[in-house]
This record gives structure tokens, C-alpha cells and sequence, in this order.
């Protein structure tokens, strides 16, 4: 069992000493917890890689302290500047062309860098302390839901890590923005903790939308814009199908509308359904001989931050249910509903890769 550590000063002193010696720990941050790696140590970084069962072609964030910590890092441009000036300490990273010092392992051979400067203030304590950069993806097994409470960090990995962190639940829920440069066009890498409406309004220009993703498993060939950005991500054990706003999983029996999916769950399968909003509830159209067995509100409210901070945790309990499906809604695609809908996109995909 991974010792979950609360964040006393001894205990941030102990997750210090150990990211010196190569080690790996779980870190609280604002959006979720990360595997922290010194990120200039590529023994660390190996071991990061390999905990995660992650494929070297998707490349590292490397989180920092202080400005200052960027400065043998990357080239930081000018709306990289405006960028974090507006959003850090917070859920933001750029993707910055990297300097000589950082690893090939942290940027899978790319002529970049990812950094982020993050708000917790024990993700702050801790690159204090350590006095490193520190390279954390989400702590969860590659291709698997993300952590937002160091008890997911320490269900999902039996070994490999010295500690995880208690920083508590985290408060935004989702990863965060990711932006990039082509040819100085900043574009939106992937949705986040930061609204893209919030990015565009600081630059005062409009940010190119993520490039169309590759098939999964498909050749990798050459380095991609974002490596991470597969199709397929974030998926729980238990299948996952989206309810579309206002077409709830239609099957009325014979009709050859059927769900090809929903034809292969079992008689009387066990359904577990996400629901957001005060108008919400299971009177869509489930599927005759689904048994909706557990539901959770994102948002009885509707509000989108809110839903983004429940987003995991609500899928870890799901996926620990032992149910057959899970049924959830896409929300309103704005603001951080964009990052909520990219997130339950990818967990549904995965299913469908798989078989
Ligand atoms: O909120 C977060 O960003 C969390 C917390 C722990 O900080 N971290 C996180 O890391 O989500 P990870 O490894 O799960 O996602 C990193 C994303 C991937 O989509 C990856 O492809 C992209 O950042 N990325 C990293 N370096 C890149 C680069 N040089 N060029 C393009 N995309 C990059
Ligand atoms: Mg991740």
C-alpha cells in the first residue's frame, strides 16, 4: 500500500528528499493529481513512464515553482507572456520551444516543452521544497480516469511511488488547458480548467481549435502536434455511452434503431446514469431491460464548474459499482463544458476501440 501522507512539514520535506533521489510521488494539484518526477533526471522520468504503463511518444508537463525556474527551460514568446500573466499559478499550460537542459524522455524527442505553473499550494510547497522542476502527468495507469483525491492515487498503484500527498479533493477536476504555437498561431491543444473563451479574451484573438486527433494505435509517424491527444482516454472499466442532449438512448426493440452497443449487454443489465442539472433524472429513454441502479448529479445546479470538480470521482464510483454500463449526458459545449465533454468523448471511445 502507497503511504498517503498528510502535507505536514515533515512530511513535504520526506516527498522532497525522495524526488532528489529519483523517486516518484504523488502530487495534489488544483486539477488533479499528479506522478511527480524530477524532470531533469531520466531515470526518474523512465520510471514515470513506466509506472504508468504510458507510451514514450506522449510527452510530460514539467511544473515549476516561479517564472524565473522557466528560464533554462524554454523560449517564452510574447503570448506565452500575456498567457501567464492572466492564468498562473492556475490550470494552464504552454507548450514552449524547450531549451538543451530538458530531457528527450520529458518531450518525446519534440523540439518542445510543456510547463504549467500549478495553484495548490502543496504542489507549491512541494517544487519549493525539492527545489526541482517537476515532470507529473495524471497519476492514474495510462489511458485510465484521472485522480482527484490521493485515494484514487493510491487505488490505482499498488507500488512504484513513495507517497502521495493529501491535498484534498481537487477543486477544478479537470486537466488543464493545454496551448501551443504553429507557424505563431496559438491553438488550443487540449480543453481544460481554463475556458477557451477566457484564453482568446487575454489574447484578444481567436485560438485554433485541436487539430482532428489520429485513429488510436494508428502508426505513429513523425512527431504530432500533441502526442496525448488520442481519441480514446480518461475511460473507466465499464463501458460508457453518451446520451446526446435530448436523444437519451433510443431502442425501442426491432425498430433498427437499436444501440449495436446496448445489443450486447445482458438481460436485465445493470446501469449506473450521470446526469447534469435541476431538470435532469432518468426519464430519457433508457433502453427496455437496463436497470438504472445508481445515478449521480454532476450539478443539480447546472453549473458547469461544479459538474468539472465532480466529473472523476463520480466515474471512479461508478466503475466501482460492479455495474454493466454507464450512461452519461454531454453538457452545454462552453466554457469548461468543453473540457466535461472532450473528457466523457474519450471514455466512450474507448469501448468502442477496444472491440
Ligand atoms: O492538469 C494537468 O495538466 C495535470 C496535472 C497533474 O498537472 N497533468 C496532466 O498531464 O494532465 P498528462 O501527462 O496527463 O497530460 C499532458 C498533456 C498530454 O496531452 C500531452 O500530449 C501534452 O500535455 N503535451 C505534453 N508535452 C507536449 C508537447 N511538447 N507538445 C504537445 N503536447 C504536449
Ligand atoms: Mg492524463
Amino acid at each position: 500500500m502507497i503511504p498517503v501522507l498528510a502535507p505536514t512539514p515533515e512530511n513535504l520535506q520526506r516527498a522532497a528528499e525522495a524526488l532528489r533521489r529519483g523517486e516518484l510521488v504523488g502530487m495534489p494539484t488544483e486539477t488533479v493529481y499528479g506522478l511527480a518526477a524530477d524532470a531533469r533526471n531520466p531515470s526518474a522520468l523512465a520510471r514515470v513512464f513506466e509506472v504508468k504503463q504510458r507510451p514514450f511518444f506522449d510527452p510530460l508537463i514539467v511544473h515549476i515553482a516561479e517564472t524565473s525556474d522557466l528560464d533554462d527551460l524554454c523560449h517564452v514568446s510574447q503570448e506565452a507572456e500575456i498567457l501567464m500573466g492572466a492564468f498562473w499559478p492556475g490550470p494552464l499550460t504552454l507548450v514552449l520551444a524547450k531549451k538543451e537542459s530538458v530531457p528527450d524522455l520529458a518531450t518525446s524527442g519534440l523540439p518542445s516543452v510543456a510547463v504549467r505553473m500549478p495553484a495548490h499550494p502543496v504542489a507549491r510547497a512541494l517544487l519549493r521544497a525539492a527545489g526541482l522542476a517537476l515532470a507529473a502527468p495524471s497519476a492514474n495507469p495510462f489511458g485510465g480516469l484521472s485522480p482527484t483525491t490521493a485515494e484514487h492515487v493510491a487505488a490505482a498503484f499498488a507500488t512504484g511511488i513513495d507517497c502521495v500527498l493529501d491535498g484534498g479533493p481537487c477543486e477544478i477536476g479537470v486537466e488543464s488547458t493545454v496551448v501551443g504555437w504553429e507557424n505563431g498561431e496559438a491553438r488550443l491543444l487540449r480543453a481544460g480548467g481554463i475556458p477557451l473563451e477566457a484564453i482568446e479574451k487575454a489574447l484578444g484573438k481567436k485560438v485554433l481549435p485541436p487539430a482532428p486527433a489520429g485513429e488510436a494505435g494508428e502508426a505513429q509517424t513523425g512527431p504530432q502536434l500533441s502526442p496525448g491527444a488520442l481519441p480514446w482516454h480518461y475511460a473507466p472499466r465499464t463501458p460508457l455511452k453518451l446520451l446526446e442532449t435530448g436523444t437519451m438512448a433510443t431502442a425501442t426493440p426491432g425498430d433498427g434503431n437499436e444501440d449495436t452497443d446496448t445489443a450486447s449487454l445482458p438481460l436485465s443489465a445493470r446501469a449506473g446514469l450521470i446526469t447534469f442539472g435541476p431538470e435532469a433524472g432518468p426519464s430519457g429513454r433508457i433502453p427496455a431491460g437496463v436497470n438504472i441502479e445508481r445515478v449521480e448529479n454532476l450539478s443539480p445546479a447546472g453549473r458547469l464548474d461544479e459538474a468539472a470538480a465532480n466529473l472523476f470521482a463520480a466515474l471512479h464510483r461508478m466503475d466501482g459499482a460492479g455495474l454493466d454500463v454507464i450512461y452519461a449526458p454531454l453538457v452545454p459545449e462552453t466554457g469548461l463544458g468543453r473540457a466535461i465533454n472532450d473528457r466523457l468523448r474519450k471514455a466512450a471511445a474507448k469501448k468502442k476501440h477496444e472491440t
